[in-house]
């Protein structure tokens, strides 16, 4: 028989102490190459307008409420993701299958750090790139050569490899640390120092960019040309930017302080995660239009559009290097929660070092890495049924089948299988209206609406 831990007052791992560091390290997880890399160049894929309003809609009527759920649980089970939910589910009578959320959510958390360091790497490359002065009144043409050109930077595997172990080892040396060293530093002084530079090119977007036609882009909001499977991509990343459905809030809902509301600290945690993402989007975009070039250009969007600016802005080589040392820096907060979960779960069940535990899991995503690196160069013609290579798979797979899953695992168990006493009581909500609408949210929306459109999408992908 399992004890029940389901109102423990604090982790084994430690709890928050002061109330700003769930806000910060939950801060530093939804904000990074998602909001920045991911959400411009999906959007872009994807058509624009009809695509952002479909994301908003999923951040509004799935992802909070969800969000919500997810770091309650946290905060109930005060363990990793898989014990919390066996405990959880023990306690309020359910069956242990429920179980499965903490595990689909720790193997995703590997699967997406193997190519999200990858991603970050490229970042990593392109501080020096910027510090070289290579970009310095460069062309669009020039920018779109230099990153995806014959010979260009991703053709050099080699040395995407050398930048993506750099990453997987700065992750699993923070992991090894401890969840709180460093990392409160890091988002504390970092993030605000991005959200500046993002305002900085914001604005020279919209002195020198064709902002006009950026803005209309993004937000003339034609509901008329998406397909199924675009808003099913909408949907995964709602959940990917905001780290739900794998059990990251989760894990870091375990180190929240009792007293705090966990529903005023995810709504902001989402507004702040969800303005980022649409200022880089209205950075980007115009800058895209004004150079001619492709908004559908795909993962390399920002890594040709930014050097682009910076390459004709005055102080640009130092602006430039700094902003990709933040956006790797971002990306950095992130991939710490990607394998915490796991990292707890294997202290927990197996008596594992920290240490040991953060390299095993950072060791397997690197070895996975290798594939999504060579998705871009000597892998780039082998796709599996003719659409994937090994990174779109895998991101198809995690952002847009693990995710939305896991997340509607959520919201079902804590909707329909938790006893309600226990989720109030966690929640403390003051406001009746509020709890009342959340709990409408969970129970019914977010659930249909993330089957639907699962469904819908998968179809329309595989079969339309
Ligand atoms: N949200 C992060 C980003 O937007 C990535 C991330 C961190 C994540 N933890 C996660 C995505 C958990 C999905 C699940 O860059």
């Amino acid at each position: 028989m399992t004890t029940d831990h389901s109102s423990a007052t604090a982790s084994i791992h430690g709890t928050w102490t002061k109330r700003w560091t769930f806000i910060l390290a939950a801060s530093g997880s939804a904000v990074g190459l998602g909001n920045i890399w991911k959400f411009p160049y999906i959007t872009g894929e994807n058509g624009g307008s009809a695509f952002v309003l479909a994301y908003l809609l999923c951040i509004l009527g799935i992802g909070i409420p969800i969000m919500i759920a997810e770091t309650m649980l946290g905060r109930r089970g005060r363990r990793n993701p898989i014990h919390t939910m066996q405990d959880i589910a023990h306690s309020s009578g359910a069956s242990s299958f429920w179980a499965i959320i903490g595990v689909m959510g720790t193997l995703a958390g590997v699967l997406i750090l193997s190519y999200y360091s990858v991603i970050a790497g490229w970042a990593l490359a392109y501080i020096p790139k910027l510090a070289s002065g290579e970009f310095n009144g460069a062309t669009g043409a020039f920018a779109n050569a230099a990153f995806g050109g014959e010979g260009g930077f991703l053709s050099d595997y080699k040395m995407l490899i050398m930048w993506h172990s750099l990453f997987t080892i700065v992750t699993v040396y923070v992991v090894a640390r401890g969840i709180e060293a460093g990392l409160e530093k890091a988002v504390r002084f970092l993030m605000p120092a991005l959200i500046v530079l993002l305002f900085v090119l914001l604005i020279y977007s919209a002195v020198e960019g064709a902002f006009a036609q950026g803005f209309q882009f993004l937000f003339a909001f034609d509901a008329s040309k998406l397909s199924w499977n675009s808003a099913l991509v909408a949907l995964g990343h709602a959940f990917f930017t905001l780290s739900l459905g794998m059990g990251s809030i989760m894990a870091y809902g375990a180190y929240m302080p009792k007293q705090d509301s966990i529903g005023k600290t995810i709504t902001i945690i989402a507004v702040l995660d969800t303005a980022i993402a649409l200022i880089a989007g209205l950075v980007i975009f115009p800058l895209v239009f004004a150079h001619g070039l492709e908004p559908s250009a795909g993962p390399g969007l920002m890594f040709i559009s930014l050097p682009l600016a910076f390459g004709h802005i005055t102080g640009g080589q130092v602006f430039g290097s700094l902003f990709f040392i933040l956006v790797a820096f971002a990306a950095w907060t992130s991939a710490i929660s990607l394998i915490e979960p796991g990292v707890a779960w294997l202290i927990e069940r197996f008596g594992y070092t920290r240490r040991k535990a953060a390299l095993v899991l950072g060791g397997s995503a690197w070895v996975l890495g290798i594939g999504s690196v060579f998705s871009f160069n000597i892998w780039q013609n082998y796709k599996l049924m003719g659409m994937f290579t090994v990174f779109d798979g895998l991101d198809f797979l995690t952002s847009n089948i693990m995710l939305p899953l896991g997340g509607l695992l959520i919201a079902l168990f804590v909707g329909w299988a938790m006893k309600p006493e226990m989720v109030n009581d966690e929640l403390k909500m003051e406001n009746t209206k509020l709890l009342s609408a959340w709990w409408f949210m969970l129970r019914y929306v977010a659930p249909s609406a993330v089957a639907f459109v699962f469904a819908m999408g998968v179809y329309d992908k595989f079969a339309g």
